[in-house]
């Protein structure tokens, strides 16, 4: 291919950007002639008209974005409730300065829940909006390229612990519900929010409101940006999320740490100990030999796999991504079936004895594992609770002592595609991002959404803006700001639709 000159390249650019502004301008007029024409309702919610205020106020919204993203609101922990309430507290404010007035923190049940009530017409449907403004803690902190809670924006993408979990997402459906109050004073359909401050740390206290409050949260369906896309450019609707398990198990030897030399022979070792039991919990096949585990799982069907075949996935891409050589867990299994359609056991965390520099000869007293297992329909927490702890503690040689804690737990869930929130979200994600949406399960977790599924009664639409680079839970976690700006426009969309 011949070179292009400077001042060609120069010129297709000039070009590129005088199209940009014409197609801007000239959407504008359109959108004046059409309220011109559509008599003279102020509320005609003309999308273009929100969209170009999207669109001009971009650099705004990302400033706020970053002020959000500055709250080291880590739930994992409790040494971090300060910030967990000035975050909260931030984002009433936030509310209040778009004109959003019914808003309010509820304490009673644990992290604050932000809750929003914007009622325009009874007879309008009405959106409940979740999201969490908790994040994970940021270690390993060293291998951060900028610090986690001042967010930097490099290479179209905005970087700081929250970004697309959940932070970023929460403030696309906000700066949605602004796009309109600002234009037209008001919204197109009935709006609620419930963001909670604990999704990272098991979703208690937002379980207790929804129990509690189940009428104030009426509505006709959930909507939820807290997932992510199968691939760049491929807009997804997740209809599955899988449950989880947590726990930590603690093994206790010898009441003290003990010299090796004096003791090492005769006094069982805590970490051997726990090494083996932790071995003993996969077969050769990698099959969790927790006895019933895969009891309740709902075998994939052919038209499953048949849907599977056509994604777009790429067995060496994914491989090359995260440096592995192989696979691991179930052999007959694909990856994506795996992650998706099959329970998995992970040890998340494992510790014990002589840690730092150097070199301590000593059989430790105790050892610690902190262990998830992530839960598919139809599993339960309770019934995988039951049987993992009847199973180790069938495990435990003499010579130790048990302590095994449940720390929370979440069902799994598959909503019902089959309604028109669903159909309209399709729709919208076509006109925000002009590619066709899919449907996809994940295999991730958000505990309260088998609440709403099953105690609302209402349709759950999982629409998340999220990529698997986006490092959620992980060093550099970041968000595409196409996604993010893209996102703010298909909620728009998503709002007009359910109001016709
Ligand atoms: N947003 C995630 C869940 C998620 C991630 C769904 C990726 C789909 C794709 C959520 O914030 C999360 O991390 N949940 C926890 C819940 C747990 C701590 C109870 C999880 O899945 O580990
Ligand atoms: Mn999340
Ligand atoms: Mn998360």
């Amino acid at each position: 291919m011949r070179a292009k000159s400077k001042r060609e390249i120069a010129f297709k650019i000039n070009i590129y950007r005088i199209r940009k502004i014409i197609k801007k301008k000239w959407r504008r007029v359109l959108s004046n002639i059409n309220s011109d024409s559509n008599n003279k309702n102020e509320n005609n919610f003309e999308i273009e008209k929100v969209i170009n205020y999207i669109e001009d106020n971009q650099d705004r919204f990302l400033e706020e974005l970053k002020d959000f993203l500055r709250f080291p609101s880590v739930s994992t922990t409790t040494t971090h409730k300060k910030y967990i309430k000035d975050c909260a507290n931030w984002l009433v404010d936030h509310f209040k300065s778009i004109g959003v007035t019914d808003v309010k923190l509820n304490e009673e049940f644990g992290n604050p829940l932000v809750l929003v009530n914007y009622i325009v017409d009874p007879a309008k449907p009405t959106l409940l909006i979740y999201g969490h403004y908790d994040v994970q803690p940021e270690d390993p902190i060293n291998l951060w390229t900028s610090p986690p809670f001042e967010p930097v924006v490099k290479d179209g993408k905005i970087y700081a612990r929250g970004a697309a979990d959940d932070k970023g997402q929460v403030f696309i459906h906000i700066k949605a519900v602004e796009s309109y109050i600002k234009t037209f004073g008001s919204l197109p359909i009935n709006v609620k929010f419930i963001i909670e401050g604990e999704e990272e740390s098991g979703s208690e206290a937002i379980d207790e409101y929804v129990k509690t409050y189940t009428d104030t949260l009426k509505c006709d369906a959930v909507l939820i940006s807290d997932t992510g896309w199968f691939a760049p450019n491929f807009p997804t609707l997740s209809y599955a999320l899988r449950g989880i398990a947590v726990f930590e198990m603690k093994l206790t030897g010898p009441n003290r740490d003990l010299h090796s030399g004096m003791y090492g022979g005769a006094v069982a070792n805590p970490l051997i100990e726990l090494s083996k039991i932790i071995s003993g919990l996969f077969d050769k096949d990698g099959k969790i030999t927790v006895p019933g585990l895969y009891d309740n799982v709902l075998p994939i069907t052919q038209a499953e796999k048949v849907e599977l075949a056509k994604l777009p996935f790429d067995r060496t891409e994914y491989m090359e991504d995260l440096n592995i050589g192989g696979e691991g867990g179930e052999k007959e299994y694909s990856i994506v079936e795996k992650v998706w359609m099959r329970p998995s056991l992970d040890i998340n965390g494992l510790f014990g004895g002589y840690t730092e520099e150097g070199h301590k000869s000593i059989i430790p007293s105790i050892a610690t594992a902190k262990i998830s297992i992530r839960l598919v329909p139809n599993q339960t927490f309770a019934e995988i609770n039951e049987k993992f702890r009847k199973y180790i503690e069938s495990q435990i040689p003499e010579s130790m002592k048990l302590s095994l804690k449940v720390h929370h737990g979440a069902n799994p869930v598959l909503v019902n595609v089959d309604n028109e929130y669903i159909k309209k979200a399709q729709i919208s994600l076509k006109n925000a991002f002009n590619v066709e949406a899919g449907f996809t399960r994940e295999g991730g977790s958000i505990p309260i959404v088998e609440l709403f599924s099953n105690h609302l009664k209402v349709p759950v639409v999982l629409m998340g803006f999220g990529l698997d680079s986006d490092n959620i839970h992980s060093p550099n976690e970041n968000f595409v700001l196409s996604n993010f700006f893209g996102g703010i426009k298909a909620i728009s969309y998503y709002f007009k639709e359910l109001a016709n």
